[in-house]
């Protein structure tokens, strides 16, 4: 499987992350989650840093951090992803990641789009406000974290209206994106439907 590539975007908390990792083991493909980039930089950000030069000696240690899972972080990190300097700092590791042998699974925003536009396979995952900030609001308040069902829906709008404003590499399905709407979806429904979209493409590689 050579430098076969499953690119899977979508908005915040649409269940990208659980379908990423459960499509990457039922193949034995690579998996990286692209928002830990983000939310990493945004990390140092937060800690004084400068967003350009987090971006560009970002090492894979700064992403196992669990505090890069908290709602101030996935907020900063959605600003500096409006920063192209940080956008492109960030493109090769994804772009090799992406190449490397045996497959991968990249998620994120603009993998479709930007990072990787001749993936062999793209899905863009979504699901309504509502849901996705139920379910976001169940993730963290089951960490332990003090949210309410106002603010974590506050929050995912605001990311949302970044995330497909800003001009550079905005969230939006790639023409060629199987769109995969999981409102109504329990997540092994969710995980059937991404598998048998990939195996379609997989049986024509070969
Ligand atoms: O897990 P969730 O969907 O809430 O967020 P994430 O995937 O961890 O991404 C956090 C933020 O990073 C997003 O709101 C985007 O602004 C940014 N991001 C991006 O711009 N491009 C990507 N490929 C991945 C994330």
């Amino acid at each position: 499987m050579n430098g076969f590539t499953i690119a899977i975007d979508g908005p915040a908390a649409a269940g990208k992350g659980t379908i990423s990792k459960a499509v990457a083991a039922h193949f034995g493909f690579a998996h990286l989650d692209t928002g830990l980039l983000y939310r990493a930089v945004a990390a140092k950000v937060l800690a004084g840093a400068d967003a350009e030069d987090a971006a560009r000696t970002l090492a894979t240690d700064d992403l196992e951090d669990e505090s890069l899972r908290t709602p101030a972080v996935a907020q900063a990190a959605s600003q500096v992803a409006s920063l192209p300097a940080v956008r492109s700092a960030l493109l090769a590791f994804q772009r090799s990641f992406a190449q490397r042998a045996g497959g991968a699974v990249l998620d994120g925003r603009d993998i479709g789009t930007v990072i990787c536009p001749e993936a062999d396979v793209k899905l863009y995952v979504t699901a309504s406000a509502e849901v996705r900030a139920a379910r976001r609001y169940k993730e963290l308040s089951d960490k332990g974290l003090e949210v309410t069902p106002q603010t974590v829906l506050a929050d995912v709008q605001a990311r949302d209206a970044r995330d497909m404003g800003r001009a550079d590499a905005p969230l939006r399905p790639a023409d060629d994106a199987v769109q995969l709407d999981t409102s109504q979806m329990g997540i092994a429904d969710a995980i059937a439907a991404a598998v048998s979209a990939i195996e379609g493409k997989l049986n024509q590689h070969s």
